[in-house]
């Protein structure tokens, strides 16, 4: 196939394997319809972006029942106001227009809303536009595209910022993107985004990234390129902790404005971790299996023992996790979430029912598979009670404490 960027031929370096939505939780009635594709990502080596080379139609994963909501974690809530804070201090002057791609429940931009900035939410999924529209926010429920930001620029004029966070990496035609940016960002303006970052999934070995939404995972290299293609540079990075190793990148148009030395130092370091070579993935692909044994291994044994394991929130990662690793009911008993839309639902593909976070709290397990890993502090602030009486915590990614909030 070819390079989603720059049309370069391009392969898969390995394949997870049949997977199904990784947000599509589900009752045992839709278990015989369900939908599966092939999870295989590829990097080319020419732009150097990773990419998934199957992903399922858009309108399979963000819709009118989509059952992610930002608000959920408070960390999450406090994050996103640090982020509007910094967006304000460092990039608005007066009377601003700001515009957030995938604005979700209106996390990041009530925080804009609160402050009277003019703003505009663009969000496929109803569901969640409408919980944005309840916080203040406005939005339009669609998918950002070259019209939609002429339609944009028509009703209300060029953006000083354009945002996004965990939404870029979901789409497929950045090329797009692009072209719709360049059309509704003013001269002086700055496109900030930030995602799950390919140097802390390579370090961690956190292959769970990768899902059917993530069709890219970025690093500062590949979003140079990518967006170097329509006339814009980075111009900082500022690595953060959330989900589980991301990275903030601000970039703006050519020469408009100054370059940090951050982005210098950043793409060093890059280069070092080989983020620009496909023998890296190779590399990682190795590490995918081992972790794979690993955990089944564990598993197995802890069953064998007669140990009661359960796991610890139903993330979209977890979906890859248990597909690709193939834990079975047998292995798991069910996963504690306090996500309402999920409960009483069963995980896409392994079909292992999802509880209340009652179901966790009320009768402990011996052992909890903490698919949340990207939370870890704050859940392990929270289930002290847990540890304290003996339960153990499994986890399957690396430990890095490289990156800064
Ligand atoms: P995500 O990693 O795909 O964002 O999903 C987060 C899920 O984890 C969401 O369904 C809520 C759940 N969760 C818990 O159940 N308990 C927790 O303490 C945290 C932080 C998340
Ligand atoms: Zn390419």
């Amino acid at each position: 196939m070819k390079c989603r960027v720059c049309s370069a031929p391009i392969e898969a370096f390995m394949s997870f394997g049949k997977m199904p939505i990784a947000n599509g939780f589900l009752t045992p009635e839709q278990f015989e319809n369900e939908y599966f594709f092939e999870l295989a990502p590829a990097f080319c080596s020419s732009c150097c972006t990773l990419q998934l080379t199957k992903q399922p139609d858009p309108e399979k994963m963000f819709h009118d029942h989509y059952a992610f909501f930002s608000r959920t974690s408070k960390h999450m809530v406090k994050h996103f106001q640090n982020y509007a804070h910094w967006v304000m201090d460092n990039y608005l002057d007066h009377n601003p227009f700001v515009i957030e791609l995938g604005s979700n429940d209106g996390i990041l931009l009530e925080n804009f809303s609160k402050h009277g900035i003019s703003h505009m939410g663009v969000e496929p999924s109803a569901n969640v536009a409408n919980i944005a529209q309840q916080h203040g926010v406005n939005s339009i429920v669609a998918f950002f595209s070259p019209e939609l930001a002429k339609q944009i620029l028509q009703q209300q004029g060029k953006a000083d910022a354009i945002m996004a966070a965990n939404v870029m990496c979901h789409i497929p035609d950045l090329n797009a993107i692009a072209e719709g940016v360049d059309i509704l960002l003013k001269e002086q303006g700055v496109l900030i985004f930030e995602d799950p970052y390919l140097g802390d999934m390579v370090r961690r070995v956190s292959y769970d990234q990768l899902y059917d939404e993530h069709v890219y995972i970025f690093s500062a290299i590949s979003v140079n390129n990518i967006f170097g293609r329509h006339g814009f540079e980075l111009i900082d990075l500022l690595p953060q902790k959330t989900h589980g190793g991301s990275m903030r990148y601000v970039l703006a148009r050519k020469g408009k404005r100054p370059i940090s030395a951050r982005v210098h130092d950043i793409l060093q370091t890059e280069v070092e971790l080989g983020l620009d070579k496909s023998g890296t993935f190779l590399k990682f692909k190795a590490q995918c299996e081992s972790s794979k044994k690993e955990l089944l291994e564990t598993l197995r044994s802890l069953k064998t023992e007669g140990k009661r394991v359960v796991g610890y929130a139903a993330t979209s990662k977890s979906t890859t996790v248990l597909n690709y690793c193939q834990i079975t009911p047998d292995l798991i008993e069910f996963i504690a979430d306090t996500t309402p839309e999920k409960q009483g639902k069963y995980s896409p593909g392994m079909h292992i029912p999802i509880k209340p976070y009652g179901s966790f709290c009320d009768a402990y397990p011996d052992y909890a598979v903490l698919f949340a890993w990207n939370h870890k502090d704050e859940i392990f602030a929270k289930e002290q009670t847990f540890s304290e009486s003996g339960g153990q915590w499994i986890t399957f990614v690396q430990e890095v404490f490289e990156t800064v909030e």
